[in-house]
């Protein structure tokens, strides 16, 4: 059994930041964050959020699959940055577009969560658990970010991108995922401290802190080595992939990997210039503009790519 891509859709925030936009409140420059990143805008939600963005993106992904809300019977939403620890993001996707056959879940991977959510949808579908699944991938980072902090502030955006994908006869999709969580430290993002009566009162920690060189240097690392690691499983050359998608944090790592893989760089398809790092909506984001795009084609193989906090880190290949 294997997974078929059968609809995708999108949503972000109407406020466009841009660079210029961020230097009148900020020490820093339009040419700091293009040259050191590729970013040029992003959205930051004023009013929107981040189930009314996962609702959205889900809702053109199934009308754009063809399928009723009732042939939905999983529904995962990654993100770190939700609106409620409870109910969980997914639960509000469902009563929002009536899937009420699906069970309905959030799923915390960072970056790598829209990945992870489509190899956990695999997973269930490969042992014949559940047919239809309608993945999400949404966040509000603007939230999570120290807005004094230039260091982090000008790399993330806020959007929302989603998939139906569907169980088809045939061999199943290569995978890998991995986790490495005595790296945690070098991209963190705190909730509020502990309080209670017992405990010593505390300041609330700071939100989203980052060593980018450290993961910087992890991402460029284990990409090509996950995509290598997937053709073989798939007993393919890395040169028969069509299409790279890969998580969107800099035009830079993208340009190593492709360097790495010695693949021409046209085949990495790019929006972070327009959103920034949206974490994990930024593959299903990309995937959505590239397939309206008409750009994929029925047959083509793709490879997703996703590197983050935890660290999380994996790729899957699919056959379009
Ligand atoms: O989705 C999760 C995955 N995250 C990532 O993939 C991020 C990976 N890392 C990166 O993309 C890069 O490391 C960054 C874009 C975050 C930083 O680029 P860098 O080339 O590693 O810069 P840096 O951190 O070494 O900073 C260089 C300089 C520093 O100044 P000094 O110490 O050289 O005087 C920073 O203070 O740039 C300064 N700087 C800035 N200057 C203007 C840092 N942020 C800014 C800024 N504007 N926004």
């Amino acid at each position: 059994m294997r997974i078929k891509i059968i609809g995708t859709g999108s949503a972000v925030p109407e406020n466009i930041v841009t660079n210029q936009m961020l230097s009148e409140i900020m020490d820093t420059s339009d040419e700091w964050i293009t040259t050191r990143t590729g970013i040029r805008q992003r959205r930051i939600a004023v009013t929107e959020t981040t189930s009314g963005l996962a609702s959205q993106a889900a809702r053109k992904a199934l009308e754009d699959s063809g399928c009723s809300p009732e042939e939905i019977d999983l529904i995962i939403v990654a993100t770190f940055s939700p609106d409620r620890c409870m109910p969980n993001t997914a639960c509000t996707v469902q009563a929002a577009l009536g899937c009420k056959n699906a069970v309905a879940f959030d799923l915390n991977a960072a970056c790598s969560g829209f990945l992870f959510a489509l190899n956990t949808a695999q997973a269930y579908m490969a042992a014949g658990i559940y047919r239809t699944a309608l993945l999400v991938g949404a966040e509000e980072i603007s939230k999570t970010v120290d807005w004094k902090d230039r260091s982090t502030c000008v790399l993330f955006g806020d959007g929302a991108g989603a998939a139906v994908v569907q169980a088809r006869e045939g061999t199943p999709m290569a995978f890998v995922q991995y986790s490495d969580g005595t790296k945690g430290e070098v991209l963190t993002c705190s909730e509020k401290a502990l309080k209670n009566p017992w405990a010593e009162p505390a300041e609330d920690p700071r939100m989203l802190c980052m060593d980018g060189q450290e993961v910087f240097k992890f991402a460029v690392r284990k990409v090509p080595e996950c995509i290598h690691e997937v053709a073989r499983q798939a007993g393919i050359s890395v040169s028969q992939i069509d299409w790279f998608l890969l998580h969107q944090a800099n035009s830079r790592i993208i340009d190593s990997v492709a360097k790495h893989l010695g693949v021409s760089r046209e085949r990495f398809p790019m929006n972070l210039d327009r959103y920034g790092n949206t974490s994990a909506a930024s593959i299903p984001l990309l995937l959505d503009e590239v397939r309206r795009e008409g750009r994929i084609r029925e047959g083509d193989l793709v490879v997703l790519s996703g590197f983050g906090a935890g660290l999380t880190w994996g790729a899957a290949l699919l056959e379009w």
